[in-house]
């Protein structure tokens, strides 16, 4: 055989990729130290030095999700992938399952539960708004959920959604509570077992800084009792819980080969748990709130208005500035992306449209960042077209 589809033009070039300020909702800025991490020399998936790493990140993660769980660890792929570990494994087609809908991914958990044939029920909050315990105390008497959905950092609206009481509701109705932390781990203040979360899951790359491509992921004992214990496979291999479990050492058996991980993801991933834990978790916490607050200040003395109006459900780690009336928010995201190399992005499901959305997560959160998206904000608004409504 010969080739008749030759090299492509574009392989035979190298290509440089610029350097950007990632202000967006993620991914977020890697710092050196952790790409350097991930540049080590490759290893195989299951050799020692891989599982002793694998380790270190099951006891990064207990303490980022501030955990003792043993059925912890992080799945391969980006929070996406966790979403449906957690929802696949949780879930059998036919249960009923309550999502708390504040945004875009509550939509989305809606949707994977349906696609396993799952019976979902909704109660929804206006976009920017969050549900009372009344109200889910109320749904759960109603639909005899197996599972609670909530996403406690709502990248869409910029909310951060109130956990407290929740988890004691869904054990009192016999209902796991399963917790999306995407947007907020370390960002935001979470402790899975003293808010009594089952299932609580996040991704590398927002304030861990790390590349896209692990997902932390961990369940309670009471979750362990159910999954285990399921009638039917869950739907999907790669993400069956049985297989994770005893990939990560957590089932107490002899690791088999189930998938190849990322195993320089996994280099990452420990750098930026090690980070963490160098910074203190309450640190971290602080950190983010010390910047949203000022962030929040500099935004509102330049006569812009905030999306969430009550100020403890504002997310620290994702803001969202309700879309400057007259402009065109994309001339603006556009503006600033060109002129000042900074990622900034719209809205996204609910909140399309209406808003402008700034992320200032791990490293990227600093006042002097602030105080350069504020210069670029106050650029992009002399400079953009504004109609004359
Ligand atoms: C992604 O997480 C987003 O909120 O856009």
């Amino acid at each position: 055989l010969s080739e008749t589809i030759p090299p492509p033009k574009c392989l035979l070039e190298p290509y440089v990729v610029p350097h950007r300020h990632l202000f967006g909702p993620g991914p977020s800025n890697v710092p050196p130290r952790i790409l350097k991490a991930g540049a080590q020399p490759m290893l195989g998936h299951l050799h020692a030095e891989t599982v002793e790493i694998m380790n270190h990140i099951k006891s990064g993660i207990q303490y980022a999700f501030q955990t003792q769980n043993n059925m912890t660890l992080a799945v391969s792929g980006p929070g996406h992938a966790a979403m449906e570990c957690a929802i696949f494994n949780s879930v059998e087609p036919g249960e009923s399952i309550l999502i708390v809908v504040n945004g875009i991914w509550g939509e989305r958990a809606s949707e994977m539960a349906e696609r396993i044939g799952a019976r979902v029920n909704t109660v929804v909050a206006a976009p920017g708004g969050h549900v009372t315990n009344k109200e889910i105390e109320q749904a759960l008497v109603k639909c005899k959920p197996v599972v609670l959905f909530l996403c406690h950092g709502e990248s869409s609206t910029g909310v951060v959604h109130p956990v407290d009481g929740i988890g004691d509701l869904c054990h009192r109705h016999n209902c796991l509570f399963l917790v999306d932390s995407v947007a907020s781990m370390a960002g935001a203040p979470l402790h899975m077992d003293k808010q009594e979360i089952d299932i609580l899951y996040t991704g590398s790359q927002k304030v861990l800084n790390a590349p896209p491509g692990t997902a932390p992921i961990s369940f309670s004992e009471r979750a362990c009792q159910k999954i285990f214990n399921r009638k039917t496979k869950p739907v999907s291999y790669f993400l069956d819980m049985s297989w994770l479990a005893n990939y990560w050492g957590c089932d107490g058996k002899v690791r088999m080969y189930h998938h190849t991980g990322p195993v320089s993801g996994f280099f990452g991933l420990r750098e930026a748990l090690a980070i963490l834990a160098e910074t203190g978790l309450e640190n971290s916490w602080k950190q983010h709130r010390d910047v949203a607050e000022y962030f929040h200040q500099g935004l509102e003395a330049m006569g812009l208005r905030l999306f969430v109006e009550d100020k403890k459900c504002r997310l620290p780690t994702v803001t969202t500035i309700v879309a400057p009336p007259g402009y065109d928010w994309k001339e603006i995201t556009a503006y600033i992306m060109k002129t000042h190399q900074i990622e900034i992005s719209g809205g996204l499901g609910p909140s399309a449209g209406m808003v402008l959305r700034v992320g200032l997560m791990g490293c990227n959160a600093t006042k002097a960042n602030v105080d350069m998206i504020l210069a670029a904000l106050r650029d992009a608004l002399k400079h953009c077209h504004k109609s004359r409504v």
